[in-house]
């Protein structure tokens, strides 16, 4: 996406949030400003969703997207009318397509969307004349997610330049390590660690966009972990995606392998940073050691926070809040 320079807040007016490579780094610098005032002066923001209604829906199971988004309406002063997948007619066989075509008919002003499919979303938003927000579609995207990560980013460093940060687990079926490295780049002097089983590494083609890019990267297995840590500023952790491995007893022998060799071990923070902080999307399985959830280092249930106020802020620009 084209970096056009000067940014407002008409910019984001009726725009989809799909992916974030429909955004220009200028546009996110703009949103995780948004999100800082929205952080810092809730009151000014009351209100701004007045008479506006939200829709989500979501195939797939979610804690912090799904409730977050809807505490984000809710303190705007917005409405929520959730779908119930459970009890809805798509367990009949109605179509994405058909749901969606109607649903657009009752008039929401924003379709907040999760499903499994890779380019769900897109699909969604391309048959609806109002916004769509992907909350996530299969192993593809989950941009509020990143844009909550990389304010969490800059909330620990005070800039997105010269991160130096390991990104760790499963690199091939998790959407957010993807956006996020792809997002990173965009920023000065990133330089990034990948840590996964060789089965679960970073897809080729992301690869093969960084070193378009010149990107400072390295590749690693799940033995140098520690070592690779105590040589960053943070270590983004990421959950292996049962849900996306083959169906089969090939594809649970491969989950049962990687789960049992992937854990960040309070032990293994002996040698890093006083600063170093520990991120993930969440939720955690087994990944991260509970005991570590009691040290200065663990800083996820703070990014969790953080998507209340991302997500505030996409509302308010995408709908239209109050002025600056
Ligand atoms: N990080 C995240 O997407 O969490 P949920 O699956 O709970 O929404």
């Amino acid at each position: 996406m084209a970096d056009s320079g000067i940014i407002t807040k008409q910019d984001f007016l009726g725009r989809d949030v799909v992916s974030i490579d429909d955004f220009s780094t200028s546009e996110i610098d703009y949103i995780l400003d948004h999100a800082e005032k929205v952080q810092k002066w809730p009151q000014e923001f009351e209100g701004s969703m007045q008479g506006k209604q939200m829709m989500p829906m979501f195939f797939e199971n979610s804690t912090r997207t799904a409730t977050s988004f809807q505490v984000a309406m809710h303190n705007l002063s917005g409405s929520v009318v959730d779908l119930d997948l459970e009890r809805s007619s798509i367990k009949k066989g109605e179509t994405l397509r058909d749901t969606i075509k109607m649903i657009n008919g009752y008039k929401p002003d924003v379709i907040v969307i999760r499903h499994s499919k890779d380019g769900s979303a897109r699909f969604v938003a391309d048959i609806s004349p109002i916004p769509v927000m992907n909350a996530g579609d299969g192993k593809n995207q989950h941009p509020t997610q990143t844009l909550l990560d990389l304010y969490t980013i800059k909330e620990i460093k005070g800039t997105l330049d010269n991160v130096k940060i390991a990104i760790a687990g499963d690199l091939k079926y998790g959407r957010t390590p993807h956006s996020l490295a792809l997002a990173l780049a965009r920023y000065e002097g990133c330089d990034m660690s990948f840590v996964s089983p060789e089965s679960l590494s970073m897809p080729k083609d992301l690869l093969a966009r960084l070193d378009k890019q010149n990107i400072m990267y390295t590749e690693s297995g799940l033995n140098d972990l520690e070592e690779v840590i105590n040589n960053c500023d943070m270590v983004y952790m990421t959950r292996v995606q049962r849900e996306r491995f083959p169906e089969g007893p090939e594809g649970e022998h491969e989950y049962d392998r990687v789960a049992s060799e992937y854990c960040l071990k309070e032990s293994m923070l002996e040698n890093v940073g006083a600063r170093f902080k520990i991120l993930h999307p969440l939720p955690k399985v087994f990944e991260i050691e509970d005991s570590v959830d009691d040290t200065d280092y663990a800083y996820y249930f703070r990014q969790a926070e953080n998507g209340v106020y991302i997500r505030m802020a996409l509302l308010d620009l995408v709908l239209g809040g109050y002025d600056d």
